[in-house]
């Protein structure tokens, strides 16, 4: 009966999304126990935050806001279109692109916490000399290109219609790119935390190593899950005519 109501384009949809709502509950559900773990990790054995009158604390928002914002948020971010099915694609646009935004002002802070704690140190400890800060700063230099050629083309002054069609898999390719990179930057980040904190007692199988440890194999089921949810075909919202419409009208 139900099923007769529906339109040819929902009963589409309801068909092609099987297991869509469920792997994006079990998905949040990690992310949401991912940055209590960090919150935890961060208050309960780093000793909380400060700002540049203890240097050392204030390396602790590094950590937090850039798994806030380059996993959590980006993650988000990226699943909006899939997730926020019935929204005006016009407003999803602004949305993504805001909270993309939003994530760039949060790494701009992270960086800042992370050069003042080697910077104000005394003494000063060397900058960008381990592979984590290489491929740190790569993800973010990735990451700001992504943002401005995305709002080039899609919003002002937004490219013709085919010259967007040719760029769209582009984005999305070094978008899955970003991501992956900043996943991988955080499990370096937290390994070489690990070991430069706790030494010689990480081999002993110490609480705070293994929450560490813990909070990294969540940050790889939490990439894993965003990434196929992503890139799978069948869970692409279908567009609709109104779609076509000009980010200005
Ligand atoms: C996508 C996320 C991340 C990015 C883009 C990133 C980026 C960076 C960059 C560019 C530096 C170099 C700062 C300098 O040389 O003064 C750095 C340092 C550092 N980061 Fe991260 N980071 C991320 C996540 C994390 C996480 C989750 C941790 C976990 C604790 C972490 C731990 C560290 C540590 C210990 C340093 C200082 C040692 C070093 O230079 O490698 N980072 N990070």
């Amino acid at each position: 009966m139900n099923q007769l109501s529906e339109s040819p384009q929902q009963t589409r949809d309801s068909r092609s999304l099987e297991g869509f709502f469920p792997l994006v509950t079990i998905t949040e559900g990690c992310g949401i126990v991912l940055l209590i773990l960090v919150g935890v990790w961060i208050s309960y054995y780093r000793g909380g935050y400060s700002w540049r009158s203890d240097p050392k604390l204030e390396f602790n928002w590094h950590p937090l806001l850039m798994i806030i914002g380059l996993v959590y948020l980006y993650s988000n971010a990226m699943l909006l279109y899939r997730t926020q099915r019935n929204v005006r694609k016009k407003q999803l646009k602004l949305t993504h692109a805001g909270l993309m935004l939003f994530i760039v002002l949060l790494v701009v802070i992270a960086l800042v916490a992370v050069f003042d704690s080697h910077n104000l140190a005394s003494p000063p400890i060397p900058n960008m000399y381990t592979l984590h800060s290489w491929v740190g700063l790569t993800t973010v230099i990735l990451f700001c290109c992504q943002w401005v050629a995305g709002c080039v083309s899609f919003l002002f002054p937004g490219l013709q219609s085919p010259l967007r069609a040719a760029y769209m898999p582009l984005h999305v390719f070094f978008g899955v790119a970003a991501f992956i990179g900043a996943i991988a930057s955080c499990l370096l980040g937290l390994n070489e935390k690990a070991i430069f904190t706790l030494k010689d007692k990480y081999a002993d199988l110490v609480p705070e190593g293994m929450l560490v440890n813990f909070i990294g194999v969540l940050l790889i089921v939490f990439g894993g899950l965003s990434v196929y949810l992503i890139s799978q075909e069948r869970y692409r919202r279908i567009p609709r005519p109104e779609d076509d419409m000009l980010l200005s009208r």
